[in-house]
């Protein structure tokens, strides 16, 4: 079978792809190997996909050079996407943070790229592997469960490689790999972060509290929510910091943002002397969270019966608590993988390699990796967007 385009990968960046190549009138297949396409789009977002944001920068982007992403998002913006949502009657909502959400179901967001893929003559092959790929004179041949296919340009976009559960593949890598196409080493992002037995024994006690905190590492703060786990910390503002956390590191977390919790105490403490420290500060953060703020800071009793010294500590514990993750729940849980083909190897306008002609890396195999909050989908639709003027 002779093709214009193979894409492999149908998800959210190999869809976007192969409809604007299929509207340019290449001969577009496209394959994955899973029963359906846009498995990830489908279970985003809780169900309702949160397909892009408002407030896209490239300062909200991760990557070796934090400047290649510019090109393809100033080209094919959120809002070029919006409109396509609009134009297939999809009711959206702002959430919170710019994060746009679908009113009904992500499936509709699946549903407007397979339509828009049948209208722009695109062939789909799902349930299908790839044994092999080999660079030819005129372009490639590609080996698949259905037998072998010829194209003049082969687009990778196999995503990377979280939950493996749902078919995630080193397979971009290995492709690159094969073709001597830098890597910059991968590791799980936008993940929860887990901790020794020690802290684990203190915090499990409080699986199920959230509270709204502000988490820091290196100069990056995240103002979000917070989610204690049985194996550790997640919610948003945790699963933003872990794509900037280091090993070996301290997180800081203020439990209590934009309160002086110090002064509240001290006020407390003329008018309320005899309550228990622990039930003062009950006042402002959830019961159990604040037994556990008590005892790491070594006071107990009554209001009255500390210091200003005390009460000072106490809430610099809250306002800056240090923790030091052991690690995340790693792929098994991640939304993202922060690493991948490097930038350096591809030109930013096309996503074309500059190695080797006619071949492309598009969505999340490439080292870029966006915020928590529709980013990452945003960054799938751009990148595809861009390969697919070109393919
Ligand atoms: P994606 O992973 O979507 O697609 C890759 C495709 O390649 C898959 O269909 C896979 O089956 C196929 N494939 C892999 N290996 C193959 C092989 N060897 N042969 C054939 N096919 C192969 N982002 C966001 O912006 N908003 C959100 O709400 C969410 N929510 C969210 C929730 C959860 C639980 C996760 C795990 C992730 C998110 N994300 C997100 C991240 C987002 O899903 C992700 O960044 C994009 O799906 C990436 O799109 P890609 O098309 O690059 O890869």
């Amino acid at each position: 079978m002779e093709l214009d385009v193979v894409i492999i990968g149908a998800g959210a960046a190999g869809m976007m792809c192969a409809i604007e190549a299929g509207r340019r009138g290449r001969k577009v297949l496209l394959i994955d190997h899973a029963k359906a396409a846009g498995e990830k789009i489908r279970i985003s977002g809780g169900g309702r996909c949160n397909f892009t944001n408002l407030e896209i920068a490239p300062e909200r982007f991760l990557s070796e050079n934090p400047r290649f992403a510019l090109s393809a998002l100033k080209r094919f913006t959120q809002w070029d996407f919006i409109a396509r949502v609009d134009a297939a009657g999809i009711s959206w909502h702002e959430k919170t943070l710019g994060q746009l959400f679908c009113d009904r179901s992500a499936k509709d967001i699946i549903a407007l790229l397979l339509n828009d893929m049948a209208a722009a003559g695109v062939t789909l092959w799902l349930e299908t592997a790839v044994a092999k790929v080999r660079k030819t004179e005129h372009g490639f041949d590609v080996t698949t469960g259905r037998g072998q296919v010829r194209c003049r340009s082969l687009v990778i976009a196999s995503g990377g490689k979280s939950i493996p559960k749902m078919g995630a593949t080193g397979f971009g890598y290995d492709i690159a790999a094969q073709f001597n196409i830098a890597c910059v080493p991968t590791r799980p992002a936008l993940v929860p972060l887990t901790f020794s037995e020690h802290e684990l024994a203190h915090m499990a006690p409080l699986a199920g509290t959230s509270v709204s905190a502000a988490v820091g590492f290196d100069g990056t703060e995240f103002r979000e929510g917070l989610l204690f786990t049985h194996r550790g910390l997640s919610g948003p503002s945790i699963l933003q910091i872990s794509s900037y956390w280091q090993e070996g590191q301290a997180i800081t977390v203020d439990l209590c943002v934009g309160e002086r919790v110090s002064e509240t105490l001290k006020i407390l403490k003329q008018s309320a002397g005899k309550i228990s420290i622990k039930n003062a500060l009950a006042r402002t953060l959830p019961e159990k969270l604040a037994g556990l703020m008590t005892s790491l800071a070594g006071v107990t009793g009554t209001l009255a019966d500390q210091s200003n010294k005390d009460l000072e500590r106490l809430a610099g514990l809250v306002h800056s608590w240090a923790l030091k993750p052991v690690g995340t729940e790693g792929y098994r849980t991640a939304e993202v993988t922060m690493g991948g083909i490097s930038t350096d190897a591809l030109n930013a306008k096309t996503m074309e390699t500059k190695d080797v002609s006619g071949l492309y890396f598009i969505g999340e195999v490439v080292d870029v990796t966006g915020w928590l909050g529709g980013y990452n989908f945003q960054w799938a639709w751009s990148s595809g967007w861009a390969a697919g003027q070109v393919v």
